[in-house]
């Protein structure tokens, strides 16, 4: 069984992590990365820095939500506040929401209104196979009470610094809705019978949201759409929108992965009057395949989260590093019928996705543990956004909360970050700086799966500069090998560098609510003088230098 199907219905031996302080090294250099401060590339949107938010399992409910009736757990209007404040720290350039497969199924009426009088319905995933032994399944991750709606879900993106995008109903929904949310949502104070409905609710402004999502896996839970009947169901969608003189941007539902013809077929079919009205092409890839492609079997084939041999560690990564090409693949194909690219690239789900056992509770569904290999992962997949600066406009991890490649775990009064929150809180210093092209010489890694030759590439990197200030982030994939690096910057002198490293002495660490800060980052500030930094990475580390340069 295939994604598309699904969605229709050891340990190796590590060798602790070399201390990671800058220093002269006195062996020859394993790996060389060139930064050229001359060839500067793209701005970095901050909307690749975004998230996702799905009516999934304790994404909402109980991870975000958890109501503002109650005492036990800190709340900003009933948003968990811990979470809040952590999640500010990143600057998170938007929010996806409210799903996934769910928004296919939403109806954005039934979240406004009095909370105590919204309907509860059945939710997208009540039937998940994947759902954990012991789970309640007639609580809120089952049976939709609708309490976080349309304004709770802006005051989140409020108070955290975010754009909002939502994703609307395509497979179930007709086209008025999606105008009529856009209603609610942007038209002025007073105007509309649904502005006014909007103020009721507690948000009399505008909520001015730009970004709107035409369907969800448009080829799947979306509808299992042809691509020719997506592309004309696109066009019809966004025909007519009222703009309240906010400049509302598309986003079309494009492939999963490497559907190449997903592409090719419905840019031939969007014509004109679709590529005029769409801003981005979304394409979801998740990096699941533990058996290294060669049992693809949607629900076999993923492995243990916190469980893993050293290939299974490697496939893991060789999916995630697989979005490159994806990225240029999808690039090229747009451009047979959107030479100037116009439309670019919203890669609106991302992430690891292992096989279900390592919830954090059991309503949790699709939680899984979060270790120093998805921290890797999402350096090596943020490191590929930041290179393709000027095709990919947005991006968003799945999901925030609780759910698949999180960056919080939230239950009750508990409270924990992930690997991947540090990730993203060093990644951050990326945002609007311009791309810089940097050149990485080291060999590949190499390793076996089932006896066959398999191989991934030695580092992962990226720059980027603002103002005075160059970002290199970088990442040893190696499960047992630190690298010794020169970071060679040519075009400027540097002056004051800090490094943060995020490493552990086993690639199985992670935090839990027991052990919140097993996995932290460490910050080291060094004045240095010189066109060349030398530094061991350690082995399954993600890096972060920022250098002032003079
Ligand atoms: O993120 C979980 C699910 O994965 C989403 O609902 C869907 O869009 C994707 O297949």
């Amino acid at each position: 069984m295939n994604r598309r199907q699904f969605l229709g219905t050891s340990t190796a031996s590590l060798v602790a992590a070399a201390h990671p302080l800058l220093s002269r090294q006195t062996s020859s250099p394993d790996a060389r990365i060139e930064i050229l401060l001359d060839e500067p590339g793209a701005t970095i949107a901050p909307e690749i820095y975004g998230h996702f938010v799905e009516h999934l399992g304790g994404t909402v409910y109980d991870g975000i939500w958890v109501g503002d009736n109650q005492t036990a757990i800190p709340h900003i209007n009933g948003l968990r506040k811990e979470l809040v404040e952590a999640l500010r720290k990143v600057k998170p350039g938007m929010i996806r929401w409210p799903g996934g497969c769910f928004a296919d199924q939403y109806d954005w009426r039934d979240g406004v209104g009095p909370r105590n009088k919204r309907p509860r319905r059945t939710n997208f995933w009540v039937d998940a196979q994947e759902w954990p032994a012991g789970a309640n399944r007639r609580g809120p991750q089952a049976y939709e009470p609708n309490t976080f709606g349309t304004v709770e879900f802006a005051r989140f993106c409020e108070q955290v610094g975010a754009q909002p995008y939502f994703a609307a109903n395509v497979r179930s929904l007709p086209a008025q809705q999606l105008f009529q949310w856009i209603e609610y949502c942007n038209s002025p104070t007073g105007s509309t019978s649904l502005a006014e409905q909007r103020a009721a609710d507690g948000h009399p402004d505008p909520l001015n949201v730009k970004l709107w999502g035409v369907g969800n896996e448009s080829w799947g839970c979306g509808g299992n759409f042809e691509p020719e009947d997506y592309a004309a169901e696109f066009r019809r969608y966004t025909a007519w929108t009222p703009s309240y003189g906010v400049k509302t941007a598309f986003i079309g539902s494009g492939p999963n992965d490497d559907s190449f013809a997903w592409t090719r077929r419905a840019f031939a079919k969007l014509g004109h009057s679709g590529l005029d009205n769409m801003f981005g092409w979304a394409m979801h890839h998740y990096a699941w395949n533990a058996s290294a492609h060669s049992h693809p079997e949607w629900y076999t084939s993923k492995g243990d989260a916190l469980k893993f041999d050293a290939s299974q560690y490697y496939s893991i990564l060789r999916d995630a590093g697989d979005m490159d090409r994806l990225i240029r693949t999808h690039w090229d194909v747009m451009a047979e019928s959107d030479p100037t690219h116009k439309v670019k690239l919203v890669v609106d789900e991302w992430g690891a996705w292992h096989a279900s056992g390592t919830e954090p509770f059991p309503e949790a569904l699709l939680g899984q543990q979060s270790t120093m290999r998805d921290a890797v992962v999402a350096g090596i997949t943020l490191d590929t956004f930041n290179r393709h600066a000027e095709k990919v406009a947005m991006a968003s991890v799945a999901q925030l909360v609780n759910d698949l490649q999180s960056l919080f775990f939230a239950h009750e009064n508990r409270f924990c970050l992930t690997p991947t929150y540090h990730v993203f809180a060093m990644y951050a210093a990326h945002q609007t700086g311009r791309s810089i092209r940097s050149v990485v010489s080291t060999p590949d890694i190499h390793y076996t799966f089932d006896d066959r030759p398999a191989a991934i590439p030695g580092l992962s990197s990226s720059s980027s500069l603002k103002g005075a200030t160059l970002t290199v982030t970088v990442t040893n994939p190696s499960i047992d090998t630190a690298k010794v690096s020169e970071i060679a910057i040519r075009g400027g002198r540097t002056q004051h560098i800090s490094a943060t490293v995020l490493a552990a002495p086993n690639v199985h660490a992670h935090n839990s609510f027991e052990n919140p800060s097993s996995v932290e980052p460490n910050t080291t500030t060094l004045t240095a003088a010189g066109p060349v930094i030398e530094h061991t990475f350690p082995p399954a580390s993600v890096t972060k230098f920022e250098v002032t340069i003079g």
